[in-house]
């Protein structure tokens, strides 16, 4: 198929990107169809009662949807597309299965800021997770402009270990929420990221709906409060190297997966993901 001969082609270069920066673009967008067909199910499953839902502070407003690919067809056909199984073993180097999935739903006007942060901190300190040999995809679900809460990256963070882990003999917190929320349980501090800003700079990952980016579990990021009239969903979707899981993980199940067979990619017709040459806009 071209598909494949594509990405053998980009991946050395896709690859090496990554490894550097600790996040890339990638070239790829699902199409408006795909889009709207994900949408319907975030809607479907935002207005249900289960605890895969998450709320902001002391509102109704859903801020986050997990683990959805357990439950939801198209949820879990999408971790199986093939261009996105193959190039998360490309930029893992192995087998890889779905540690997480998620959507920061960051609605108009409500949705909160993510302090900056490393998601290895929540991964390693909670989960055990051994090392960071996991990627993100990061799939958002609207148009992300500069007003909607978009994700910031600090590039090369990720190669400078974890920052600011509270100290192990302070109480630490085992409630999953404090790892969801707006008050973060394992934060970056302002300072320390300004720092980092100023001798690495920093990239605001923008595009189209259905575009695609790839970053890696140690990158220091943050996304501000969503003062625009526009909502800014974002889909997550955590690959993590089989021999990488935790030993005994005791958060959820919707937060930590379990099942740690290695993701066979499989096409799903009502998924179409498409080249594109320079769809992803990011900012220095
Ligand atoms: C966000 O949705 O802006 C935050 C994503 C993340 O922290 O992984
Ligand atoms: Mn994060």
């Amino acid at each position: 198929m071209s598909t494949s001969i594509v990405i053998n082609r980009t991946s050395p270069e896709l690859k090496s990107t990554y490894d550097k920066d600790g996040s890339c673009r990638l070239p790829y967008r699902f199409d408006d169809d795909t889009v709207e067909l994900l949408r319907q199910r975030v809607a479907d499953i935002s207005g249900q009662r289960r605890p895969e839902v998450v709320h902001e502070k002391d509102s109704d407003v859903v801020r986050a949807i997990h683990g959805c690919h357990e439950f939801d067809d198209v949820c879990a056909a999408l971790v199986r597309h093939p261009q996105l199984v193959e190039m998360a073993e490309t930029l893992i180097g192995g087998p890889v299965y779905v540690y997480q999935f998620k959507v920061n739903l960051k609605q108009a006007e409500e949705g909160a800021a993510w302090p900056w942060h490393q998601d290895f901190a929540f991964w390693s300190e909670e989960d055990a997770m051994p090392r960071p040999d996991a990627v993100n995809f990061a799939i958002p679900l609207d148009e992300v402009h500069e007003d909607n809460g978009p994700l910031v990256v600090i590039p090369g963070s990720h190669t400078m270990g974890l920052f600011d882990l509270p100290d192990k003999s302070e109480d630490s917190t085992s409630d999953w929420r404090q790892h969801v929320s707006n008050d973060l349980a394992y934060t970056v501090n302002d300072d320390r990221a300004e720092a980092l800003i100023e001798e690495k700079g920093k990239s605001v990952i923008l595009g189209r709906a259905g575009s695609l980016h790839a970053f890696h579990p140690s990158i220091v990021h943050s996304s501000s409060n969503n003062r625009s009239a526009d909502r800014r969903a974002l889909l997550l979707i955590t690959y993590n190297a089989v021999d990488n899981a935790p030993a005994n993980p005791t958060r959820p199940a919707f937060l930590v997966g379990r099942d740690t067979t290695p993701v066979t990619g499989r096409h799903d017709e009502r998924l179409v993901l498409a080249q594109v040459a320079d769809d992803i806009r990011a900012t220095a």
